[in-house]
């Protein structure tokens, strides 16, 4: 049996990336640290928390001793850092625990992996530290590092130090770089979701200045193959982006969701844009096509459908996570916009 650390997996791709391991790699037991943000959540996991392969240990990456102490008595093989703190608005609202958890917490990781022997670490990034594109064009692992926001300078700041201790102390280290991830148990911050759940509830569906912003969608499942074979076959040192093939202007998510969910577009609003809005991501992963025979296999309709059909189906899971804490960031961002 191999054993994996996997950290920050109570959250969306985390739990998605879980899932798929336990699913399909009967090898692997995996110890889950996460420290239970507002984005962590334990009933992402709830089917396959009697699962003899997966642990669970709460910790928080910035506090050093405390991760110390998690991993003392483990033995492992990689560690795929997932953790961070990773909604944009957010970071506009409040930087300083992006800082944290972003940057000091994959230095902390960092510092633990290189003090042991044969020990791969996996960071999950992100197409956002390469900035915007304008109408033309895709990210290439070549293209220089130019990150617009609090969230992709604190992400970017995290591959950077990933890189320095690759270079510095021969760690073992992979780092992959995704475009926009949408599928089940994503956080209701991001756009697919709260559309799907406004649309739900009646509630206006927000979108932030003309619409015209593009995004490149990759379905969660696609992305966690990549992450799984990146770290079982991707080269010590390397940059593997991943995307969806699937760029799209958020207006017309937003009609999809609506004309779906509500049979009208009444809903939709335009409101005050985004502070610092990168206008377009492409992503070109032709290097994990060659490389790891990695391609993304939803056509982007039938995610987004099934999407919405998983947010149909289990809207217990999203009633309870719109909780005070919520309620009080929904205001607080859409209040005054
Ligand atoms: P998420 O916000 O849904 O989950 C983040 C998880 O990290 C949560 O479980 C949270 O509890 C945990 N966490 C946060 N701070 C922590 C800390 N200090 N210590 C331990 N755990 C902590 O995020 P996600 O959408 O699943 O993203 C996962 C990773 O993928 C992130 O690194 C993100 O930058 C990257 N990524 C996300 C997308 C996307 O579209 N969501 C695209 C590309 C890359
Ligand atoms: P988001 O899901 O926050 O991902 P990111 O900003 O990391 O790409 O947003 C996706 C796009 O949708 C982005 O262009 C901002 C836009 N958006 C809205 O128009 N309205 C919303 O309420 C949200 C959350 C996002």
């Amino acid at each position: 049996m191999q054993n994996i650390v996997v950290v920050g997996g109570c959250g969306f791709i985390g739990a998605n990336f879980i899932h798929l391991v336990l699913r399909e790699r009967p090898d692997i037991a995996i110890l889950n640290l996460d420290a239970l943000t507002y984005a962590g959540n334990l009933a992402n996991l709830e089917d396959v928390s009697s699962n003899p392969r997966l642990r669970f240990c709460r910790v928080d990456i910035g506090d050093r001793a405390a991760l110390e102490k998690a991993l003392e008595n483990e033995t492992f093989s990689a560690v795929v850092n997932f953790a961070a703190e990773t909604h944009v608005d957010r970071s506009i609202l409040g930087p300083d625990a992006f800082v944290r958890t972003n940057i000091l917490g994959t230095s902390h990781l960092l510092d633990i992996v290189r003090k042991r022997q044969g020990i791969r670490l996996l960071q999950v990034s992100t197409d956002e530290v390469y900035g915007s594109l304008g109408d033309d064009g895709a990210f290439t692992e070549q293209t220089p590092i130019q990150p617009s926001s609090p969230y992709s300078a604190s992400k970017a700041s995290a591959d950077l130090l990933v890189q320095a201790y690759h270079h510095t102390f021969g760690l073992d280290a992979v780092i992959t770089r995704c475009s926009n991830n949408y599928g089940p148990y994503q956080f209701p911050e991001k756009l697919i979701p709260l559309m799907i759940i406004n649309a739900r509830s009646g509630k206006p569906l927000p979108v932030y200045g003309s619409g015209g912003n593009v995004r490149d969608w990759i379905h969660v499942e696609d992305h966690c193959r990549g992450v799984l074979v990146a770290l079982e076959r991707g080269r010590s040192g390397e940059v593997y982006n991943f995307g969806g093939a699937a760029e799209r202007r958020n207006i017309d998510i937003v009609h999809a969701i609506a004309d779906r969910l509500c049979g009208n577009r009444d809903l939709v609003r335009f409101v005050q844009d985004r502070p610092g809005h990168d206008w377009r991501y492409a992503m070109d992963f032709q290097k994990a096509a060659t490389q790891l025979d990695w391609a993304p296999r939803y056509a982007f309709d039938a995610g987004l459908q099934a999407t919405m059909d998983w947010y149909i189906a289990n809207e217990a899971w999203w009633q309870a996570v719109l909780n005070q804490e919520y309620r009080d960031y929904y205001e607080r961002l859409y209040g005054k916009r």
